[in-house]
């Protein structure tokens, strides 16, 4: 008899958090063909795009989606609008409602879709438009199935929630915690939401289903403690009953890498319950278990430790920068401020090119690191992600990678790292290293919006000359003492 091919799967938001992840664990685990539909073809890492099929596109795009749909039997929808700037609800709405209809039309035999945990009588808006998502891709039941996996929050190496915990826990060691940290909420790994996507892809049931999951109830306030025990510290959590949402989110955003928009939809999503609702898991998924809330940041801890990290909650280009594509180009900016460090025969483009590409994050920002956590302070006030989002890995970047308040939006192996503003700004800017044959031409370039860009290029204007002609020099002179280090054996 011959064998019937595998059938073929689409992956959406597969440059998100989940949406990476899910890519890799499947090209591991399965021998489906994958596809994926992406928003920008050069943020999918190289690994990854010599195994799948790339389609180029947004759910906006009927002709685009129609496309890469045919042929497909199972498709995952792990897409968002939370981080535009238009009004979000809408954008889901519309999504959600193309993607369903290009999948019927394109014969697609099941919708596999991630959203959010919660009911819809205390919802939070975010939450909502999730809930809203979901009901849309199953309201067609006759003609397409839906299986709707909810999770809450999600522990895993740069996941958003994990982010928050790690960094209030490693950082205060008292914190006088608001009422909204003792709701209850069933947080849940993400190896183990993976493995429920993973599983709803051979699930024999062939109606709609929706499948709450989560691992032990717990309050924020008890994650922040058992983070604190596995990472062995102690903590001293004293409740006040007046700290507003508000005033939570402000205390968020100065410790935690996350802006002040994530950070109020959090808070505001943690003001009510977020616990299982059916034991559908349990019933359809009877070989998963679930790690404890222990272990998931234990194997979290341990990512980060061994650089690691697949994806971050900053993966997707969100906020201002919605799609990176358009925001690779400087050329248009019309104030600049461009340093030239030439460097000797002996030293390789490539080390030069290295040098740059490790900037920020823990490694810092050279002899006025001050002045740069100060601009980063600033950003926090205003709303902005400031310079304590980091970076993925130690040393390497990858396009699509946040970097402090950078995003990397170029990134020309040896020639050129181009690095695009996602600071609160009176205008655009972006930072640039053209690492030349024997000279590095690092160039900030400033797009300003009105009088009060161009007031602000100049007025920041001599602590610019400070701090772009030292970091131009300190990356070249790093690359020269790389370049003399003896080879490891
Ligand atoms: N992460 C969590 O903690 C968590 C918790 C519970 C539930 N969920 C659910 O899991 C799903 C995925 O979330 P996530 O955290 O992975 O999101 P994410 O990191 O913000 O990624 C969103 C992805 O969607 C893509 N995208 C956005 N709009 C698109 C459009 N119109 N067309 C095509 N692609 C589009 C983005 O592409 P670009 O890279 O081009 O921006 C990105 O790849 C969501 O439904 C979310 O509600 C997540």
């Amino acid at each position: 008899m011959p064998e019937t091919m595998p059938a073929t799967i689409l992956i959406t938001g597969a440059t998100g958090y989940i949406g990476r992840r899910l890519s890799h664990r499947l090209l591991a685990d399965t021998n489906h063909p994958i596809r994926i539909l992406v928003r920008n073809r050069n943020k999918v890492q190289r690994i990854l795009s010599e195994q799948v099929d790339i389609h180029e596109g947004d759910t906006f795009d009927r002709e685009a989606l129609s496309q890469a749909l045919e042929g497909v039997d199972t498709a995952y929808y792990l897409i968002h609008s939370m981080g535009s700037t238009q009004d979000y609800q809408e954008l889901d709405r519309r999504s959600a409602e193309n993607f369903r209809d290009c999948c019927i039309a394109s014969g697609v035999r099941r919708i596999i879709y991630l959203g959010g945990l919660g009911v819809k009588a205390d919802a939070s808006a975010h939450l909502l438009s999730r809930i809203e998502t979901g009901e849309i891709l199953s309201n067609r039941p006759r003609e397409i199935q839906t299986i709707w996996l909810r999770a809450g929050v999600i522990i895993g190496s740069g996941s958003a929630s994990f982010e928050i915990i790690r960094n209030l826990t490693q950082k205060l060691p008292l914190m006088i915690t608001p009422s909204w940290v003792r709701t209850k909420t069933q947080p849940i790994g993400i190896d183990d939401v993976l493995a429920y996507l993973e599983g709803s892809l051979e699930l024999g049931y062939e109606d709609n289903l929706v499948v709450d999951i989560g691992a032990e109830q717990l309050s924020f306030q008890e994650m922040m403690a058992q983070a604190a025990e596995v990472m062995g510290l102690k903590r001293l959590l004293i409740p006040v009953p007046l700290l507003s949402p508000r005033l939570s989110s402000y205390w968020l955003i100065l410790f935690t890498p996350i802006p002040l928009g994530l950070a109020a939809a959090l808070v505001e999503g943690l003001k009510s319950e977020t616990i299982l609702q059916n034991q559908a898991a349990a019933h359809y998924f009877p070989g998963i278990r679930t790690s404890s809330f222990r272990e998931s940041v234990a194997r979290a801890l341990r990512e980060l430790e061994q650089h690691q990290v697949l994806s971050r909650w900053c993966d997707s280009s969100g906020l201002q920068a919605c799609d990176i594509k358009d925001f690779d180009d400087p050329s248009g900016a019309i104030l600049r401020d461009s340093r030239t460090v030439v460097y000797t025969e002996q030293q390789e483009q490539e080390a030069v090119f290295q040098s740059a590409c490790a900037i920020g994050g823990p490694n810092g920002w050279f002899r006025y690191n001050l002045l740069w956590q100060l601009r980063g302070l600033i950003d926090k006030i205003f709303g902005g992600y400031g310079l304590n989002r980091g970076r993925r890995l130690h040393r390497q970047l990858r396009l699509g990678d946040a970097l402090d308040f950078w995003k990397v939006v170029d990134l020309k192996e040896n020639k050129r790292l181009l690095l695009y503003a996602q600071m609160k700004l009176p205008g655009q800017a972006w930072l640039e290293f053209d690492v030349q044959p024997r000279q590095l031409v690092q160039t900030a370039h400033f797009i300003p919006r009105g009088l009060w860009g161009r007031l602000y290029w100049y007025a920041v204007y001599p602590f610019h000359f400070f701090v772009f002609t030292n970091l131009a020099r300190t990356i070249v002179r790093a690359a020269r003492t790389e370049t003399k280090k003896p080879p490891s054996p």
